[in-house]
């Protein structure tokens, strides 16, 4: 008896220092590292994508990411590794390559937790006219109401972006652009006949309206 339970006093911890301890030592740096390698990624991209991944405007327009629905952004991110979407601003967004798909996912799911304000700087005037082409339409274009898939507040939904707060400038050029940016991947479709039968300043009004929203 006595023998056991020397046999379990002593063998038991050791047993337990030497399986159980550098495991979850080994799994506790792994964590930490990976959260390091998570937390610089961000850092990297609010460079760019402004303090909490609220857009910037500088010599180039960055977009909002901040509120953005995960599905989107992953979306997005794959378009832009696989080359059916462009960067218009040249070869900025290739600087994703590199970051795989957990990573990727890890990034969507921390810009969709982000709430700061919009950025705002849009001509007011535009806002009222915006709201209505957003809310209803516009019949006499074949233009569908925006809300249908974007949402009521424009809060987006899985693959339907999130546009509330978006930059007035980001959102005309994303239109304006579509084909010649967008033409390639098979979640943009639906969008190429909506930005095509917008003119100019109806682009202009609705990005007015949608950089207001919260
Ligand atoms: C050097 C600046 C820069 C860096 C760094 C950068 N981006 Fe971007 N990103 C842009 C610009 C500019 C655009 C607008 C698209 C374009 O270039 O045409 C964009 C577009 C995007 C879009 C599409 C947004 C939309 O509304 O469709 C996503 C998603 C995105 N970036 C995610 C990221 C993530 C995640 C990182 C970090 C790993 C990152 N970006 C790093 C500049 C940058
Ligand atoms: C039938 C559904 C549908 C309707 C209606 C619709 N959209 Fe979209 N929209 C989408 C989808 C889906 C995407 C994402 C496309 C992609 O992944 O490339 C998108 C993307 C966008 C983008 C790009 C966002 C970004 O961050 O780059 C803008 C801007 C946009 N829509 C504006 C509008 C406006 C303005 C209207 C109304 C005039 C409208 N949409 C109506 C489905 C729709």
């Amino acid at each position: 008896m006595a023998r056991q339970h020397i046999v379990f006093a002593v063998l038991l911890p050791l047993a337990f220092l030497g399986l159980v301890c550098p495991g979850v030592v080994r799994a506790d740096a792994g964590a930490a590292h990976y959260m390091r390698g998570l937390r610089a990624k961000l850092e990297y991209c609010t460079d760019c994508h402004g303090s909490s991944g609220r857009g910037y405007r500088g010599f180039y327009v960055m977009p909002r990411l901040a509120g953005q629905t995960p599905e989107y952004i992953e979306n997005q991110l794959r378009a832009f590794l696989e080359g059916t979407r462009q960067s218009h601003t040249g070869m900025i967004m290739s600087r994703v390559h590199g970051i795989g798909p957990a990573m990727r996912s890890a990034l969507a799911d921390r810009f969709a937790d982000l709430n700061p304000r919009p950025y705002g700087r849009a001509p007011g005037r535009l806002a009222e006219r915006g709201k209505q082409i957003y809310e209803e339409g516009i019949p006499d274009a074949n233009v569908p109401a925006c809300s249908v898939c974007h949402g009521p507040e424009a809060e987006g939904q899985g693959p339907n972006p999130r546009l509330a707060g978006q930059l007035y400038a980001y959102t005309i050029e994303a239109l304006a652009n579509w084909d010649r940016e967008r033409g390639g991947a098979a979640h943009s479709k639906v969008m190429q006949p909506i930005a095509q039968s917008l003119s100019r300043s109806e682009m202009e009004a609705v990005a007015a309206y949608l950089s207001t929203l919260n």
